[in-house]
């Protein structure tokens, strides 16, 4: 997908995000307000901020599907592939999950590659589940079906929305595990993930950016320190400092 750019710069290929002062709002109600934001290629970043805030927003400003919304600023998006994982539920329920996982290479007209497609079942805990359709598949897996089915195809650009809302604790932290081994994979992709989880977004970015309540601003940008063990680094001091700080700042409001 190639993204529609609202309002574009001089061009600065080495960032694949640059946002200045952008403003959005749906008729009367203002949601961003000055939001200045650069992300490089290759980071992973986490985007945390109390429900309504317009995160949603925020991210199909980037994608370039911002419906119903005006908005000012300057937005320069450099990715020719750009990847967007829902919260919702997109499979397509009459195929199985190879053919789901075909979807991307069918539009794109792209021969499939075998290997990486099996490999990457296999890290998904999917070996086996192929030729099942998703209503024969836990929430789990019908997430992990569609996050490969959204990588698949090396998006330059991933977007996250809340792709772990709505599953259980433990089914979370596995997805956890299993977004984390996804990413070492995507080595080269900026990822930028929206969650509401600090835990989540400790394992998984480089830097997390706290956004207020409406009308929204980013609070704090924090950067974190690579983890290296996505289950045991929760239990250590310097972690638990790292959510507390997060906590607070995302809980003071900004004020
Ligand atoms: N198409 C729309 N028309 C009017 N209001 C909208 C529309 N989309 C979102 N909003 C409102 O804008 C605010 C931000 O929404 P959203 O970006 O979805 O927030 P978040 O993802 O942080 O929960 C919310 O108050 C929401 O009700
Ligand atoms: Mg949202």
């Amino acid at each position: 997908m190639t993204s529609v750019i609202p309002l574009l710069l001089e061009k600065n290929e080495s960032l694949v995000v640059q946002i200045k002062k952008l403003r959005a709002w749906y008729k009367d109600l203002k949601v961003l307000y000055d939001i200045s934001l650069s992300i490089k290629p290759g980071e992973t970043v986490s985007i945390i901020g109390p429900s309504g805030c317009g995160k949603s927003t925020l991210l199909n400003t980037i994608a370039g599907t911002l419906k119903g919304a005006h908005i000012e600023g300057e937005i320069e998006v450099n990715a020719e592939r750009i990847g967007y994982v829902f919260q919702e539920d997109t499979l397509l329920p009459w195929r199985t999950v190879t053919s789901n996982i075909l979807l991307p290479y069918e539009i794109l007209d792209l021969k499939p590659d075998v290997k990486r497609i099996q490999n990457l079942i296999e890290v998904a805990g999917l070996k086996g589940f192929e030729n099942y359709y998703p209503s024969q598949l836990s929430g789990g897996m019908r997430q992990r079906v569609e996050l490969i089915r959204d990588v698949i195809i090396n998006p330059d650009l991933l977007l996250l929305d809340e792709p772990l809302g709505a599953l259980d604790a433990y089914t979370r932290i596995k997805m956890q595990i299993f977004l984390y081994r996804l990413m070492e994979e995507l080595k080269d992709t900026t990822i930028i993930l929206v969650t509401h989880d600090v835990e989540e977004a400790l394992v998984l970015s480089e830097r997390i950016v706290i956004l207020s309540n409406r009308p929204t601003r980013i609070i704090r940008e924090i950067g974190i320190e690579r983890c290296e063990d996505p289950v045991g680094v929760r239990t250590t001091k310097g972690f638990r400092d790292k959510k507390k700080e997060v906590l607070e700042i995302l809980y003071s409001g900004g004020r």
